[in-house]
């Protein structure tokens, strides 16, 4: 979930710079600046029936939570009659006309502007720039306007995220002058459609375009129109339900493209067949959930220029597992390689030494190679990486020990080899649970770079070791780790911490005071002793003691605990009674604390606990009825 938050976070990230890049170069390259003072002349004032326009274009606004709008009025004083110092509006400074009109809403659903787009817009025929997006600016009809396309002089449009519905208008063929177009929605909403694309063949300027989510699944001949517009450098057309991406070019023109993003589009073809292999100008690929299957192209290899390729996800029906065949060794750009449900198989540190990019320095940052088939044991050479900071290895089925050849080379049977530091010093996101790693953790990981750790389902032996001192998750959990739990000296960021099934020997200490962050603590199943921590911190959400041999009394303390979701002691030795005022855990939903020795009264005050779901006391000495009024479904 996290690696998915992270990697979708990344590759918005990239994909918004990019964009910010583009606008800010096209910016650069054609804007001018508003009216700056000047000695000798003052700059022209708004033409009188352009700001006529710009009221009425308001007055077809019938919301405007944010007060994007406020400005615009006829006879304020400082100036205000001056439309082209209104909010959003900006003129040529030479001439006075609207050249700009930026209103796009920044913020969230509620402070969009409803109402229409009104036609006394056309009166700016000077207006070069024109952004409404994440507006409610559909109108009655629900249909993007036509007329917009009469607005000849525009090189920049964008209508992102206004919740139109039905086709495209073919009068947008009709902006010649168009760089920047932008019709595409939100996932969450029905959206646009269109049948016909070729009035895109007459925009040649264009050089972005975005129409992810409109549905172009009847537009056949689509990579032919694309590949009429050579001035394109993006392009973005995931979840338009494409048919199929194995059109045959005789000739390809997009020679600038630097970004394609045909994500979430079912083309259900072998992958070698699909049209754009050859772009090599392409430096953001993104071909998630495409249902291609079959061998990488091997034209993949000539594609140096990429920067960011993502395969993930890509699986049909028949779920034909393919191995790696591709050679990326000379894609020296490559930054991030996602190939997450990739369906690979086949030995990893094969994978490593002759199929990833073998460059110097190795740019590589991100490396997803999460739920695949892959066997074998983790490379040496992957001590080249040395930009990597999210390695990403879970679900496989990676064997050996962590160390790798520590017992064949080294004699030292706890000590991680120094290429494996060197390997990971920069990484910040480690996943390789689920696989058969077997051999023991380092005894101190305090230096390296680790944020988020994850090796749970292995078969690691040995002790926890001293944490990376930054980190936030632990997981370590289903392992046969034994010893005590790791002292909080150091890494106090520690956020979640995770070492469930295991063999964990010792007391809870009180320098678990010292996770001053931590909110999830998972250490059942292990066989920890001594009395429950007194000083658990009060943002704490989970807590998970149980199937240990714990001993003495719930601490009253305990109560304090207010944003506690989740208690589980059970199946515990813990005596003395249920503390009184558990009521006062207003956050509780599931509380078990069964199979204990508890004794004593049910609390009353368990009836004000308004959120429970959960509640298991069984297997104690408790006396009394469960109070009625909390919403229990398990008793
Ligand atoms: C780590 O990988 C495992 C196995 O693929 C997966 O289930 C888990 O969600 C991953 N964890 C994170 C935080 O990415
Ligand atoms: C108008 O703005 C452009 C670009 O900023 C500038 O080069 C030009 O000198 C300005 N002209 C006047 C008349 O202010
Ligand atoms: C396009 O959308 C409109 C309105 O939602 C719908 O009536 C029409 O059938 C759609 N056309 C296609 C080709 O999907
Ligand atoms: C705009 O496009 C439409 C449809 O493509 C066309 O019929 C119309 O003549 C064009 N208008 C102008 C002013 O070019
Ligand atoms: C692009 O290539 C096609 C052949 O696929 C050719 O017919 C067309 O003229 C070219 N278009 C442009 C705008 O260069
Ligand atoms: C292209 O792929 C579709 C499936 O998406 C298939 O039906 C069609 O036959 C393929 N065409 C060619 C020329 O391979
Ligand atoms: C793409 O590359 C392949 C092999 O390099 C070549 O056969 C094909 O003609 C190229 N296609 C285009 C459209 O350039
Ligand atoms: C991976 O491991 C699982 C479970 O241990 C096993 O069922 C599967 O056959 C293995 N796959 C390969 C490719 O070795
Ligand atoms: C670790 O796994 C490897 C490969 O499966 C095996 O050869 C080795 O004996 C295992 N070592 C231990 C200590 O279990
Ligand atoms: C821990 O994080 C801090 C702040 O981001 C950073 O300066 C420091 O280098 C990190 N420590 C390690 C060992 O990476
Ligand atoms: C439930 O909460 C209310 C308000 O906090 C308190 O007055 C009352 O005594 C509590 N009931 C029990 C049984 O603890
Ligand atoms: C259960 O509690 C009762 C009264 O509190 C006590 O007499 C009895 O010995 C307890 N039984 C056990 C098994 O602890």
């Amino acid at each position: 979930m996290v690696a998915t938050v992270h990697r979708l976070a990344a590759a918005m990230l990239v994909s918004l710079l990019c964009c910010f890049l583009f606008i800010a170069t096209l910016k650069a390259q054609q804007q001018p600046q508003p009216a700056a003072s000047d000695n000798t002349a003052s700059p022209p004032s708004c033409i009188p029936h352009e700001r006529d326009a710009l009221l009425a274009f308001k007055h077809a606004v019938t919301s405007d939570p944010a007060g994007l709008l406020t400005s615009w009025r006829r006879d304020g004083g400082h100036g205000e009659q001056d439309c082209c110092r209104w909010r959003g509006v900006r003129c040529s400074n030479r001439t006075g006309h609207v050249h700009e009109l930026r209103l796009r809403n920044t913020g969230e659903e509620e402070a969009a502007m409803e109402g229409k787009i009104s036609p006394s817009l056309l009166a700016l025929d000077h207006l070069e720039h024109l952004d409404l997006s994440w507006n409610d600016l559909t109108g009655p009809s629900g249909r993007l306007p036509e007329f917009l396309g009469s607005l000849k002089n525009l090189k920049y449009l964008d209508l992102s995220g206004i919740p139109f519905y039905g086709g495209l208008p073919r009068q947008f063929g009709n902006l010649s002058r168009l760089q920047y177009l932008d019709l595409s929605n939100s996932i969450f909403r029905e959206s646009t459609n269109s049948t016909d694309l070729s009035w895109l063949t007459r925009l040649p300027s264009i050089q972005y375009l975005n129409l992810n989510q409109v549905n172009l699944g009847t537009v056949v001949d689509w990579p032919h129109i694309i590949n009429m517009l050579p001035s394109l450098r993006v392009l973005r057309l995931s979840y338009c339900s494409l048919a199929s991406a194995n059109q045959s070019l005789p000739h390809l023109n997009l020679t600038n493209l630097e970004e394609l993003d045909a994500s979430w589009n079912s083309f259900d073809h072998p992958m070698v067949t699909s049209w754009f292999w050859n772009i090599t100008s392409l430096r953001y690929l993104y071909l998630h959930d495409t249902s291609m299957y079959g061998q990488f192209p091997d034209a993949l290899g000539d594609m140096t220029s990429l920067q960011v390729l993502d395969l993930s996800y890509n699986y049909n029906n028949d779920e034909k597992y393919r191995i790696m065949t591709t050679d990326l060794k000379n894609l020296c750009n490559l930054e991030v390689l996602n190939l997450d449900w990739a369906l690979l198989y086949g030995d990893i540190a094969e994978l490593f030494r002759n199929k990833l990019p073998r460059c110097s320095p190795n740019k590589l940052q991100e490396l997803d190679l999460n739920w695949n088939q892959l066997t074998g044991m983790l490379p040496r050479w992957i001590g080249q990486l040395t930009s990597l900071v999210i390695l990403n290895l879970g679900r496989n089925n990676i064997t050996g020990s962590l160390p790798i050849s520590v017992g064949q080379l080294t004699g030292i049977a706890d000590k991680l080899p120094q290429w494996f530091f060197d390997a990971f010093s920069n990484v910040r996101f480690m996943n390789i649970s689920n696989n058969q790693l077997n051999g023991t953790l380092p005894t101190d990981m305090g230096s390296t770079s680790l944020e988020e750790l994850y090796l749970s389902s292995n078969q690691l032996t040995g002790h926890i070791p001293i944490l990376p001192s930054n980190i936030s998750f632990l997981n370590l959990s289903n392992n046969f780790l034994s010893g005590p739990l790791p002292s909080a000296v150091g890494s106090t960021n520690l956020n979640q911490l995770s070492l469930f099934s295991n063999r964990l020997t010792g007391h809870i200490s009180e320098s678990f005071c010292k996770y001053q962050q931590l909110f999830v603590l998972d250490l059942s199943n292990n066989f920890l002793e001594g009395e429950p921590p007194l000083c658990l911190k009060t943002r704490m959400t989970s807590i998970d003691l149980s199937s240990n041999n714990l001993i003495g009394e719930i601490p009253e303390e305990i109560v304090f605990l207010d944003d506690l979701v989740n208690l589980n002691l059970s199946r515990n030795h813990l005596s003395g009674v249920v503390p009184n005022k558990i009521g006062e855990m207003q956050s509780l939903e599931s509380l078990d604390l069964s199979r204990n020795m508890l004794s004593g009264e049910i609390p009353a005050s368990l009836s004000n606990l308004t959120f429970l779901s959960y509640l298991d006391l069984s297997y104690n000495n408790l006396t009394g009825r469960i109070p009625s009024g909390s919403q229990l479904d398990t008793l």
